[in-house]
């Protein structure tokens, strides 16, 4: 089932000022969770799902009002392009011109820009089936748009998966050759309340990607052997975020892509696990990489969350699934180009696992 109502207008930008925001509830017999989006940012607003006692339980770190979305940093929940991540000094070079983007991040382009894709309002289209319900989330991105080549199509797709889970499936065409790296940013937190320090992550990456003061990779893909980004075989945030090391510092926490080793393909590439409120949440996905973002800078949000409490550093984490950051001016990295004419697909699924009374597992499937 999907309800949808008028969330209230922006104010914020020139171009999208008075135009109206709608949130989305999506549900579904089949299903204990309940996700609810909105078309502003095509924006995950909140998870939640039902507990062994019937009572919904929070799943993330979520803002009250639409002007908190407008107004407080950290793309909560949001869908993040043209390029998600960040790109050195706002430049790169492509078919032998140089491109020069919107810088927002000190001399550097993150997310997309001022601008970004968290930003747009998107046209929704409501596949309101009681099962398998879906909303695909549209829009563009016109040519030269935050300095960007290309007019750009593109969607998201939101569904419900299994009975605990949901979906993420990006496409985008273009008709100039163009950087893309589309991920989500919601912000995760398995307790519902606190922070994350003791959630456990667990990924098969066997590398990360290091980062200079300005958090743009140095090109080095670093083994993580030895290193507190070390997570193949479960890691504490805390152990992780308070170890006494020089990436740590740079990044007040962890704020870094780590890189999957072979073969590609969508498959299953990290869980989190909360002994606390033993909820477990698999990530699986097609993409290279994933940006593990300890929400080191959750303190700069000011309006209290949704659950009454104040954001500080761990409030939440956000599992951003990515080609590699700045890979535009790095040769050595994986190709973020989307070709003129081709097409661009990719999936990212979040499948929830939540103890029965007895405090077990129950195994849900992708
Ligand atoms: C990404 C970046 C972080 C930070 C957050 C938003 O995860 O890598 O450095 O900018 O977005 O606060």
């Amino acid at each position: 089932m999907i309800t949808q109502e008028i969330w209230g207008k922006l104010s914020h930008d020139a171009e999208t000022s008075g135009l109206k925001a709608r949130l989305f509830r999506m549900s579904s017999s089949h299903s204990r969770l309940k996700l609810v989006l909105s078309d502003f940012g095509a924006r995950v607003v909140s998870i939640s799902v039902k507990g062994p006692d019937g009572s919904m339980r929070p799943l993330t770190a979520t803002l009250s009002r639409l002007e908190d979305y407008e107004t407080q940093p950290g793309y909560l929940g949001a869908v993040v392009g043209r390029f998600g991540n960040r790109i050195a000094s706002g430049r790169f070079k492509l078919g032998g011109k140089e491109f020069v983007l919107f810088r927002n991040n000190g001399e550097n382009h993150l997310h997309g820009g001022r601008l970004g894709f968290d930003r747009k309002i998107y046209s929704a289209e409501l596949n309101d089936d009681n099962q398998n319900p879906s909303i695909t989330f549209s829009a563009f991105s016109p040519d030269g748009e935050e300095g960007y080549p290309g007019n750009l199509e593109f969607s998201v797709n939101y569904s419900l998966v299994g009975d605990c889970g949901f979906r993420i499936d990006y496409r985008a065409t273009t008709d100039a050759d163009t950087p893309l790296n589309l991920t989500n940013h919601t912000y995760f937190n398995l307790n519902g309340r606190g922070n994350v320090e003791s959630h456990v992550i667990t990924t098969e990456a066997s590398a990360f990607l290091p980062v200079d003061k300005g958090l743009i990779p140095t090109g080095e893909i670093r083994a993580v052997e030895g290193t507190p980004f070390d997570f193949r075989r479960g890691r504490r945030i805390a152990d992780a975020v308070y170890a006494d090391d020089e990436q740590v510092r740079i990044a007040k926490g962890v704020d870094h892509c780590f890189v999957f080793p072979g073969p590609d393909g969508f498959r299953e590439r990290l869980s989190v696990y909360s002994p606390e409120s033993g909820v477990k949440l698999r990530m699986l996905t097609d993409r290279p990489a994933v940006q593990i973002y300890s929400g080191n800078f959750m303190e700069e949000i000011e309006p209290a969350l949704a659950s009454g409490e104040k954001a500080s550093a761990r409030s939440a984490f956000c599992l951003e699934t990515e080609g590699f950051p700045d890979a535009p001016n790095h040769k050595e990295f994986p190709d973020c180009v989307l070709k003129a004419g081709a097409r661009f697909e990719s999936s990212t699924a979040y499948i929830f696992e939540i103890p029965d009374q007895e405090g077990n597992n129950n195994d849900t499937q992708s």
